[in-house]
């Protein structure tokens, strides 16, 4: 079972799992690329969207500023902390679902627009994910797949070899701890043929870069520090670097030292975030 538990997503996602301070971080640090990415959806005003593993909510008010005062927004997801993170966050006219989106309990065709963002990893059955998810779109629907880079393209700019060296321990620990394969590290590059062979027509893709520079935004800052250097990669990469590599590391996450990363004046970040569309 490659260390996944059984009946619950490829990540080991249930309905107990709890990871809602990440997305939060995520989202506020993301938010003016993933806005844009809905700007360019272009939804029409009224529109009925769901967001399929909605999470901590983020994404629900922006989906209903873009649907305008007549549409209507669900959210859905599995977990019951993401989903009481969300509870408190949202509009009230934002509704929500606890519920596995592979067997949703809403009727068939009942959205103009799914998205769906940084799930398609997590779910188990991404085959049976995708019919079910289709199956609540009525005819000329579309579906908005996102998913940004489980890696960065450029977080250490001044030393290509470290990060080629971090970038392929952070590969080994995902492979060792998850059991992931080299397709489930690339699942960005799935999407457009895994749209077109379920049916979907007028697939496109469209990738947005979030990039960022020092001096680092507050949101920046703490969405870099808590998931990726605090207690994670120094620690956890060890095994995979050699004494030097995970020494020198180990400066470049410590906000303590006088080598830390994120205060650099030559900090430069790019991690990508590609929305894959399609319609029925
Ligand atoms: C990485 S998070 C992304 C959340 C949100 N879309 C975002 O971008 O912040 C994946 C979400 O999918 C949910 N999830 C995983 N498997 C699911 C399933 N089978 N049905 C519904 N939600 C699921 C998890 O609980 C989690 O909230």
């Amino acid at each position: 079972m490659n260390g996944r538990e059984s009946g619950s997503g490829l990540l080991g996602d249930t309905k107990d799992r709890d990871y809602a301070r990440q997305l939060s971080l995520f989202n506020r640090f993301a938010a003016p690329e993933l806005r844009r990415a809905i700007a360019s959806l272009d939804l029409e005003p009224g529109a009925r969207c769901l967001d399929a593993g909605c999470g901590t909510g983020e994404a629900l008010p922006w989906l209903r500023d873009a649907a305008g005062a007549n549409g209507t927004v669900i959210g859905m997801d599995l977990s019951t902390a993401h989903l009481s993170v969300a509870r408190a966050q949202i509009p009230a006219d934002v509704a929500l679902i606890q519920a596995d989106l592979t067997k949703p309990p809403i009727q068939p065709g009942s959205f103009d627009l799914i998205w769906s963002v940084n799930t398609i990893n997590h779910v188990c059955d991404l085959h049976s994910g995708l019919a079910a998810l289709r199956n609540l779109l009525r005819p000329g629907g579309r579906i908005a797949w996102g998913q940004s880079a489980l890696l960065a393209d450029m977080y250490f700019a001044w030393d290509a070899r470290l990060e080629r060296m971090t970038t392929a321990a952070v590969r080994q620990y995902y492979r060792d701890k998850y059991g992931l394969t080299e397709s489930d590290l690339t699942a960005a590059r799935a999407l457009v043929g895994m749209l077109r062979r379920n049916g979907f027509k007028d697939v496109y893709a469209r990738t947005f870069a979030i990039e960022r520079v020092s001096p680092l935004a507050s949101e920046d800052r703490d969405y870099l520090f808590d998931t990726l250097f605090r207690d994670k990669w120094a620690a956890r990469l060890q095994p995979y670097l050699s004494d030097a590599d995970h020494a020198q590391l180990a400066l470049l996450c410590n906000p303590d030292s006088a080598s830390y990363a994120l205060s650099r004046p030559d900090f430069h970040f790019l991690q990508t975030f590609t929305l894959v569309v399609g319609s029925l």
